[in-house]
């Protein structure tokens, strides 16, 4: 057996061969146009396979992100089609992958990796846990809509990467992308978006449903100011002719949360991905100057074996566990008994940390 490592150049198609083969079986398309930033000759050295006698058994891919955020910036390794010949599973190959997938971020300085699944067992082996906070609204009926405006709608991917671009950047937390990278996930099959444009001819708002196999009726992508997008809910329902559609918002968007729910749309609480922390001593250093930033000034963390302790000034609030420890960082938050409401507070200032990727980053 061979591997794990990245594959040569002219082996790429047989990977892709073994990927389109493995995980879209019933698709017309191939897996590298759903994933156009990951599964490409540019990200080829991020790629991980096991082969045997010209065979590949086994794959994986990082693609790195740089997040923004108010607080901090955070280089995310993505993890995402995690797959094994069927002939050779439980045989530790994913794991050995995935330990080499991880180990490169590691090299490229990611501070976390992250990735989405329903294996929460698998990848606990691992280290990763459920953490971040996604909340998702199924928009099931008419929103009111305050001072509405004279809006132009449209259905479709034929639109300016340039104007998504635009309004995409003034997201908080957001992960540097190029028009050229908009443009590809513009091209993903299945994706279907839905813009609102101002008299002017500028772009007011934009949600993105669907992406390949997954996420078909969820609003994974959107941007632009409160009212236009409500405004936009509103005609992406009417072109589905009523039918209900989700939108998923990351837990800090609290103006959008509270405009859908002041029209009675309920939420349910979720997780952004599995997180794995990859560099401690990284992540603890922009969270300490994270709190430095918002007057925390005698913030400090130490880190044990098991455990890790938070000090302000002279009180100590304990993460007991890894999964507490990221859950405390990128919420949802854990409860952790016996703060005084003081504490509580600081907490609560520095915690959790804002984290998202917006669904096209997804992989
Ligand atoms: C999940 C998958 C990648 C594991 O590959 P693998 O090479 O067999 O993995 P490993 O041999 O390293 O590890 C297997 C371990 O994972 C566990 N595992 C496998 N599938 C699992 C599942 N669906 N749920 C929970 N655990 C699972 C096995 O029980 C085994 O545990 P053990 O070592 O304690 O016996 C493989 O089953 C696969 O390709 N599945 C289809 C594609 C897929 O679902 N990919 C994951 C997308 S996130």
């Amino acid at each position: 057996m061979e591997g794990p490592r990245a594959p040569h150049q002219n082996e790429f198609p047989r990977v892709l061969e073994f990927l389109n083969k493995e995980l879209r079986p019933q698709y017309d398309w191939s897996l590298d146009v759903e994933y156009p930033t990951a599964l490409t000759m540019s990200n080829i050295n991020n790629i991980r396979i096991i082969k045997s006698q010209e065979k590949v058994l086994s794959h994986a891919v990082i693609r790195p992100l740089i997040v923004k955020s108010p607080t901090a910036i955070w280089k995310v390794g993505a993890i995402g089609s995690v797959v094994t010949h069927p002939e050779h599973r439980s045989q530790g190959l994913s794991t050995t992958i995935l330990e080499s997938c991880l180990t490169e971020a590691q090299k490229q300085d990611c501070d976390i990796a992250i990735l989405w699944t329903n294996l929460y067992d698998f990848y606990r082996k691992l280290d990763f846990e459920l953490a971040g906070s996604e909340i998702s609204f199924v928009i099931n009926k008419s929103l009111k809509i305050q001072n509405p405006s004279q809006l132009k709608f449209m259905t479709g991917n034929q639109i300016s990467a340039e104007a998504i671009l635009k309004v995409y950047s003034q997201h908080s937390v957001n992960t540097v992308r190029t028009a050229e990278e908009i443009r590809k996930y513009l091209s993903i099959p299945k994706t279907q978006t839905y813009t609102a444009w101002d008299s002017t001819g500028q772009l007011v708002a934009y949600a993105v449903e669907g992406k390949g196999a997954d996420l078909t009726g969820y609003i994974h992508e959107w941007g632009g100011s409160v009212s236009g997008l409500m405004a936009l809910f509103n005609y992406i329902r009417e072109t589905k002719a009523g039918k209900d559609f989700t939108v998923i918002i990351p837990g800090h968007s609290v103006n959008l949360q509270q405009a859908l729910l002041n029209n009675g749309i309920v939420p349910t609480e979720g997780f952004l991905g599995m997180i794995k922390i990859l560099n401690k001593e990284a992540v603890f250093n922009k969270i300490t100057k994270a709190a430095r930033n918002i007057g925390l000034t005698d913030f400090q963390i130490h880190s044990f074996d098991h455990s890790t302790q938070f000090q302000f000034g002279d009180q100590v609030v304990t993460a007991r566990s890894a999964r507490d420890l990221i859950q405390v960082i990128f919420g949802p938050n854990p409860k952790i008994p016996g703060l005084n409401q003081d504490l509580q507070g600081k907490m609560n200032r520095l915690f959790p940390m804002n984290l998202w990727l917006w669904g096209w980053d997804s992989i």
